[in-house]
């Protein structure tokens, strides 16, 4: 851990990019500002590190950005960083940079990246959870979970609409590769008749029971809500499934990166706003090899080899037990 306080800083946003991932950059930024701090953009993630692509950012780079999708860093999932090779030569980078704080805004993978750079570089780390996903330990919301949301809620409601209008069934793909959080969210919040996640083992027979038992009492439309990681072939090979044991056709809507984008809502844009402005401060601390999250309410830092461990445990049973309930 370096003892004098940060004087130059870098931030990077890596992986899937998500909503609020702007609003984040510009909290850091601008909390760095008032302290004096020089600060520097990375471009496209740790690529930007390997290949020297940075720019300085003060207070007007980062205007009018608050309410931007996407990421003005850019981003990217850079394999070269994966190698030790790699891992020396941005470790090499940030020294000739000379840059004493570095700030990775991203998700498992990123996160990872940045505790594997500590071991060749002496300059601190700061994560911060930037991720559709919210599959990160360490905090309760990850930056961009909300807008993802209100996105693919957007859409199931408009599906919703034509599903009644010829009572069909649907298959809506949400993202989550590991986590079910988003499927979770948006099959409750879109009165979804079934919700299909990774956390729980799929069972197909017993959802095509359930479906050919509703249809009998007369129920219309019928919308499954399916993470994309659910099985192998995802939301396709659940369709595939269910039409072999019901013999009813479904109708598949796969909603992919459209959840990546958008204005973030209220909600991502202060979670971004208190969590990047908190990382400056515990970086000025001295603190180093931490994500900065918030938990119960409360802004809070989990050390990196932690992450993994205080992986919140998504805990769907009883919410999947009212929504079966709700499905009458
Ligand atoms: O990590 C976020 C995420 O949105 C996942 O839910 C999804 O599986 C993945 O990114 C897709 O990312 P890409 O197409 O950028 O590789």
């Amino acid at each position: 851990m370096t003892t004098a306080p940060p004087k130059k800083i870098g931030i990077l946003t890596s992986g899937g990019d998500s909503p609020g991932m702007n609003a984040c950059i510009r909290a850091i930024t601008r909390t760095a500002v008032y302290h004096e701090l020089e600060v520097v953009g990375f471009r496209s993630g740790f690529k930007g590190v390997l290949e020297m692509d940075f720019r300085p950012l003060g207070s007007r780079s980062v205007s009018n950005i608050i309410q931007r999708g996407g990421t003005i860093l850019g981003s990217s999932r850079c394999e070269e960083f994966e190698e030790k090779e790699g891992l020396y030569r941005a470790a090499e980078n940030l020294r000739e940079i000379g840059i004493d704080a570095l700030f990775v805004i991203g998700g498992n993978g990123s996160l990872r990246g940045a505790r594997e750079l500590m071991d060749s570089w002496s300059g601190q780390v700061i994560g911060l959870p930037g991720t559709i996903d919210n599959d990160l330990g360490g905090t309760d919301w990850t930056i961009g979970f909300f807008t993802a949301l209100d996105t693919a809620l957007d859409s199931i409601d408009k599906i919703r609409d034509t599903a009644e209008a010829f009572e069909r069934i649907f298959l809506i793909e949400v993202m989550g590769r590991l986590a079910g959080d988003i499927a979770l969210g948006v099959g409750i919040s879109g009165g979804a008749e079934e919700i299909l996640i990774p956390e729980i083992p799929l069972d197909l027979e017993a959802v095509g029971r359930r479906l050919m038992g509703a249809k009998k009492r007369g129920k219309g439309s019928y919308i499954i809500v399916v993470a994309e990681g659910v099985c192998n072939g995802g939301a396709h090979e659940v369709a595939r499934e269910i039409t072999r044991i019901t013999s009813y056709e479904c109708k598949l809507c796969v909603l992919g990166h459209t959840q990546r984008g958008g204005s973030p809502t209220a909600r991502d844009r202060i979670l971004a706003t208190r969590l990047g402005a908190h990382a400056v401060k515990v970086a000025l601390d001295g603190a180093t090899g931490v994500m900065v999250g918030v938990q119960k309410g409360e802004l809070a830092l989990t050390r990196f080899e932690n992450l993994e461990r205080d992986r919140r445990i998504l805990d769907p049973e009883q919410l999947l037990k009212i929504n079966t309930m709700l499905t009458i």
